[in-house]
C-alpha cells in the first residue's frame, strides 16, 4: 500500500485538553474566487507555561503575514508542517496577546467541498468537522469555543455569517457571533441570492426573522422547508422547552455539498435537495425527509451548538440525541406507528449491514484515521436507538428530567458521554454501568427467545428464555452481556390482548423471565416498538406469524410478524427450498381489511428488498446467491399479484387522493398504498397500469413510481425520454433519472447502464448528488452490483479512484457499497478483494478512502 499520505491515527484515550485560552476570534474575509484574503485575529491566553502554539492549518494556505502582539515572531520561532503552524513558546508572551495572521487560499480549486469553496458562482463554506484550518490557521477543536466577529468584502449581493447581523452595507456585512462556538460550526455564505422569509416569536417573546435563502427562481420551492422550520422551533419549545437564542435563523441551499445538510450557528447549509421541493419534482418521501433534517439542523442549535462535543469520538453525543429528537418530531408531526416501521428498516438496512461486516465500530468508535469516515449509521441510527432505549428503561419522566439536567449543567460545554450518561444518573438514581456498553461495543446483539409453556390445575406459567450473544467485530473479540429492554405483550388464543406491555430488563447472557396465573397458553408478541436493536430470533411457525399479524396491538410488533413471514419465505425462496404459500394468504387478509390503516397495509405490501434479504441469510450462516434472490423476490411479487389481482386493483382504483396535491401525512399513505398495489400489478398487466399513470399523475410520487414499473417490465424509455425532455434542466430531478435506470434495471445490464450513462455531458461527476445518483444506483441493484464477473465492482472502483482525486469524502463514503463482500461466494469474494486492492495500491490515494478500503481488506 502506498503510505504518501501520513498516518493519522487518533485515540480518545490521548485527550487532552488545548493549552491555551482562546478569547475571541475576529475574521476578514476579501472574497475573490481564486485568491481569497483571510485575516484572522485570535485574542489567546496561555494555561501552560511553555506550551508551543500549534495551529491547524495545511497547505493550501498561503500565509502571507504573522504577527504576535503586532510584530512578526523571529522566523527562528516559526515551523509549518503539511498540517499545522507551530509557534515556539520561546516567541509567546507569558499572558494574554493577540495573534494576527492574513493568508491567501483558492476557493475556485476546492474540488473536496471542505472549507470555502464555490458552488455555482457563490461562496460557501463547510467546516465540520475539520474543514475550518482550510480557511485559516486556527486551533480547529471542537473543544475550543469562542465567540466570533466576521468581516465579508465582496460586491456580491448577499453576504451571510453565523450569529446577529451588525452592519450590511453595499460590499461589507458585518455578523457578530454572541455564542461561543467551535470552528466547526462557522459558516460564510456570499452569493446572488434570494430568500423567502417568515418571522417566528419565542415563547419569551424573541422576534425571529427566518430567511430560507435560495437561487432566483427557486423561491417557490422553498415553502415547504420554511414552513418545517416554523413547525421545528415550535416543537422544541412545546417538547424540550428549547427556545431559539438569536434574532435572525438562516438557511442556505446549495447544489455541491457533500452531507445532508450542516447546523452551522444561525446559518445553516443544506443539501439543495433537501429544500427544494414542489409537487411536480418532489416525492412524498422527499418531502417528509426535507422535513425531518430542516427538524434536525435546527434542534442541533442546542443538541450540538449550545451544547457541543469535547471531540470528534463523542460524536454521537450530538448526532444520536439529534436523529432520536427528528425521529420525535416526525412521530408527533405524522404517523407514529409508521415512522417507528420506517426507521427500523433503515436501521436494518444500512447499520446492521455496517455491524456485521469489516466496517463494525461502537456508536463511540475509540480510535479513527479520518474522522470524516464515522458520519455513519452506527454513530446516527444505533446512537439514537440507545437513547430509545435510555428513554423506555428510565421512564418518560425519567428522560425529561435528565435532559432538563442535561441542559442546565452542561450548556456552554463540550462534553463527552460520560457527562451524558451522567446526568441520567443524577437524575434518575440508576447505575448505568453496564448499559454503557451500547456505546463502547459494536455489534449487533442477537437474543433468542424460548418460550415453556407450563400447564397447572389453574391455568399455567408461561417462562420467556432469553439468551444473548453479540459475534465478534473488528478489534473487539469478546463481548460482555448488555442491558436489554424487552417489551412483551401476550395475546389469547382468541386475538385478544391478556398482558399490555411490559418491559423485561435483560442483564445476564442468559435469563428467565415467568407470566403466571394464565388461563390458556397466549401467543408471545416480542419485542414490540422494536425496543432495543437486537436480532431476535424465536421458533415460530408460520400460522403463529399470521395470527400476529392479524391481532398484535403494537404497530411495529404487527408489520415485524407480516415481515418476517415474507422473509421466511424469501430465504428458503432463494434457497430453492418452497414456500410462500401462508405468506400470500395472510397478505390478502390484511389488504381486504378496509378499515386497516393505508399506510400500515402499505407497508406490510412492499416485500423486503434484495439487500435486506441477504443480510438475513448472512445472519443465519447462509451465503446469499444474489441471483437467487433476486429470482425469488420476483417469483413471490408475481404470485402475491396473482393471487389478489382484484383486490390489488380495487385499491389501486380507489385510492386516488382527490384536490390539489398536499405532502400530507393521509395523503401519503394513500398514494403509498396506491403505489404499492400497481408495483404488485405491474408485475402481471405488462406494466399498462404504470404507463397510463405515468402520463396523467400530476405528482412525482406516483409518477416515479410508475416509471419504476416500466423499466421493470422493459418498456421504460419513452417515460425516461419524456422526464429528461421535461426537466433536463433541473439537478434534483435528473439526479433521480440517473438514478433510478441502473438501479431498478435487470441486474445483467445493470453495469452497462451505469457506463452509458456516465458518458453523457450532464454526467458532472463532481457534482456528489450527481456522483451518489449514478453509483449509489448501481449499488443500490444488489445482484447488478454484484455481478458474479465482478464487473459492478470494477465499475465502481474506478469511478472512486478518480473520485478521490477530487473530493475524498465522497469517494471514501461511496466505497462502502463494498462492505459487505465477505458474506458472499468465494469467486464474488475474490473479485471484490482485487478491486479493493486495486484501490488500496492507487498512487496518491487519500486518507479517507485508505482507511476505508485497508478496514474492508483487513
Ligand atoms: N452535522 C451534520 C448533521 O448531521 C452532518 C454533516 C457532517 C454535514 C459533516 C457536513 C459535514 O446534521
Ligand atoms: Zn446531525
Amino acid at each position: 500500500m502506498t503510505a504518501d499520505t501520513p498516518s493519522n491515527k487518533q485515540f480518545l484515550a490521548d485527550y487532552r485538553p488545548w493549552p491555551f485560552e482562546l478569547r475571541q476570534t475576529a475574521l476578514e474575509f476579501d472574497l475573490a474566487p481564486s485568491a481569497t484574503r483571510v485575516t484572522a485575529v485570535l485574542d489567546l491566553a496561555p494555561r501552560e507555561t511553555a506550551a508551543d502554539l500549534v495551529l491547524d492549518g495545511g497547505k493550501g494556505l498561503q500565509l502571507l503575514r504573522l504577527a504576535i502582539d503586532g510584530a512578526a515572531p523571529d522566523p527562528a520561532h516559526v515551523r509549518r508542517d503539511e498540517e499545522t503552524l507551530t509557534i515556539a513558546a520561546a516567541a509567546l508572551p507569558q499572558a494574554a496577546f493577540r495573534l494576527e495572521t492574513e493568508v491567501e487560499i483558492d476557493p475556485s480549486a476546492n474540488t473536496a467541498f471542505e472549507g470555502l469553496y464555490l458552488s455555482g458562482g457563490m461562496f460557501c463554506t463547510q467546516c465540520e468537522a475539520e474543514g475550518f484550518r482550510h480557511i485559516t490557521f486556527y486551533p480547529d477543536r471542537p473543544d475550543v469555543m469562542t465567540t466570533f466577529r466576521v468581516a465579508i468584502r465582496s460586491e456580491l449581493p448577499v453576504l451571510l455569517s453565523n450569529g446577529n447581523p451588525v452592519r450590511q452595507q453595499p460590499g461589507l456585512a458585518e455578523w457578530h457571533d454572541p455564542w461561543p462556538k467551535p470552528s466547526y460550526l462557522f459558516a460564510l455564505v456570499a452569493g446572488d441570492l434570494v430568500a423567502i422569509s417568515d418571522r417566528f416569536t419565542t415563547r419569551s417573546g424573541r422576534e425571529v426573522a427566518l430567511n430560507v435563502w435560495v437561487r432566483p427562481g427557486d423561491q417557490d420551492r422553498a415553502g415547504f422547508a420554511l414552513e418545517s422550520l416554523v413547525k421545528s422551533m415550535r416543537w422544541d419549545e412545546d417538547v424540550y422547552g428549547r427556545e431559539y437564542d438569536l434574532d435572525v435563523f438562516n438557511i442556505v441551499a446549495v447544489d455541491d455539498f457533500n452531507m445532508g445538510a450542516m447546523e452551522n450557528k444561525g446559518l445553516n447549509i443544506f443539501n439543495s435537495k433537501l429544500v427544494l421541493a414542489s409537487p411536480e419534482t418532489a416525492t412524498d418521501a422527499d418531502y417528509e425527509r426535507i422535513e425531518s433534517v430542516i427538524a434536525h439542523e435546527y434542534f442541533h442549535n442546542w443538541t450540538g451548538n449550545r451544547i457541543t462535543c469535547r471531540d470528534w469520538f463523542q460524536l454521537c453525543l450530538k448526532e444520536g440525541l439529534t436523529v432520536f429528537r427528528d425521529q420525535q418530531f416526525t412521530s408527533d408531526m405524522r404517523s407514529a406507528a409508521v415512522k417507528r416501521i420506517s426507521d427500523v428498516q433503515a436501521l436494518r438496512a444500512r447499520q446492521f449491514r455496517e455491524d456485521q461486516g469489516p466496517l463494525a465500530h461502537p456508536p463511540r468508535p475509540d480510535q479513527y484515521e479520518e474522522i470524516n469516515n464515522f458520519y455513519t449509521a452506527t454513530v446516527y441510527e444505533k446512537g439514537a436507538e440507545v437513547i430509545g432505549m435510555l428513554k423506555t428503561l428510565v421512564g418518560d419522566e425519567g428522560y425529561r428530567a435528565a435532559l432538563d439536567l442535561y441542559f442546565d449543567r452542561h450548556d456552554g460545554d463540550a462534553a463527552t458521554i460520560e457527562d451524558w450518561l451522567k446526568v441520567f444518573e443524577d437524575a434518575t438514581g440508576r447505575d448505568l454501568a453496564q448499559f454503557k456498553r451500547w456505546y463502547t461495543d459494536a455489534g449487533t446483539p442477537r437474543l433468542t427467545m424460548r418460550e415453556d409453556w407450563v400447564e397447572e390445575a389453574e391455568g399455567g406459567t408461561l417462562v420467556l428464555d432469553f439468551a444473548q450473544e453479540t459475534p465478534p467485530t473488528p478489534g473487539q473479540p469478546v463481548k460482555p452481556p448488555r442491558v436489554i429492554p424487552i417489551a412483551v405483550g401476550l395475546i389469547g388464543p382468541n386475538g385478544d390482548e391478556i398482558a399490555p406491555t411490559r418491559v423485561l430488563e435483560m442483564t445476564d447472557a442468559r435469563q428467565g423471565f415467568r407470566f403466571e396465573g394464565l388461563g390458556a397458553r397466549p401467543v408471545v408478541s416480542a419485542l414490540r416498538g422494536f425496543s432495543a436493536p437486537v436480532m431476535l430470533e424465536r421458533v415460530i411457525d408460520d400460522a403463529t406469524r399470521a395470527f400476529l399479524l392479524a391481532h398484535d396491538t403494537d404497530p411495529f410488533a404487527r408489520w415485524e410478524a407480516g415481515r418476517d413471514l415474507a422473509l421466511s419465505a424469501l430465504t428458503g425462496l432463494a434457497q430453492g427450498q418452497a414456500g410462500g404459500d401462508g405468506y400470500v394468504e395472510a397478505i390478502g387478509r390484511l389488504i381486504a381489511d378496509e378499515g386497516a390503516d393505508p399506510a400500515f397495509r402499505a407497508l406490510c405490501l412492499n416485500l423486503p428488498g434484495e439487500e435486506e434479504i441477504a443480510t438475513r441469510l448472512a445472519a443465519q450462516g447462509v451465503t446469499p446467491d444474489p441471483d437467487a434472490i433476486h429470482a425469488a423476490r420476483g417469483d413471490l411479487a408475481r404470485r402475491l399479484a396473482e393471487a389478489h389481482e382484484a383486490l390489488l386493483a380495487g385499491i389501486y382504483d380507489r385510492m386516488v387522493v382527490p384536490g390539489d396535491y398536499s405532502p400530507d401525512a393521509a395523503a401519503a399513505a394513500r398514494r403509498a398504498l396506491r403505489i404499492a398495489a400497481l408495483g404488485l400489478l405491474s408485475r402481471i398487466d405488462g406494466g399498462d397500469r404504470a404507463e397510463v399513470l405515468f402520463g396523467t399523475a400530476g405528482n412525482m410520487t406516483e409518477r416515479m413510481a410508475a416509471l419504476t414499473c416500466l423499466i421493470r417490465r422493459g418498456r421504460g424509455q419513452t417515460a425516461l425520454r419524456i422526464l429528461e425532455e421535461q426537466f433536463g434542466d433541473n439537478r434534483l430531478v435528473m439526479d433521480k433519472w440517473f438514478t433510478i435506470q441502473p438501479m431498478v434495471a435487470p441486474p445483467a445490464d445493470a453495469v452497462e447502464i451505469a457506463r452509458r450513462l456516465a458518458k453523457r455531458p450532464d454526467f458532472e461527476w463532481q457534482n456528489p448528488n450527481r456522483f451518489r445518483a449514478l453509483l449509489g444506483g448501481l449499488a443500490g441493484n444488489h445482484a447488478g452490483f454484484h455481478r458474479a464477473d465482478g464487473a459492478g465492482y470494477d465499475f465502481t472502483a474506478d469511478w472512486l479512484m478518480r473520485m478521490d482525486g477530487a473530493n475524498p469524502q465522497i469517494a471514501a463514503r461511496m466505497s462502502t457499497a463494498f462492505e459487505t463482500w465477505p458474506r458472499y461466494d468465494a469467486g464474488r469474494r475474490e473479485k471484490a478483494l482485487a478491486a479493493l486492492r486495486r484501490m488500496a495500491a492507487m498512487e496518491g490515494i487519500s486518507r479517507n478512502l485508505r482507511e476505508m478500503v485497508s478496514r474492508m481488506i483487513a
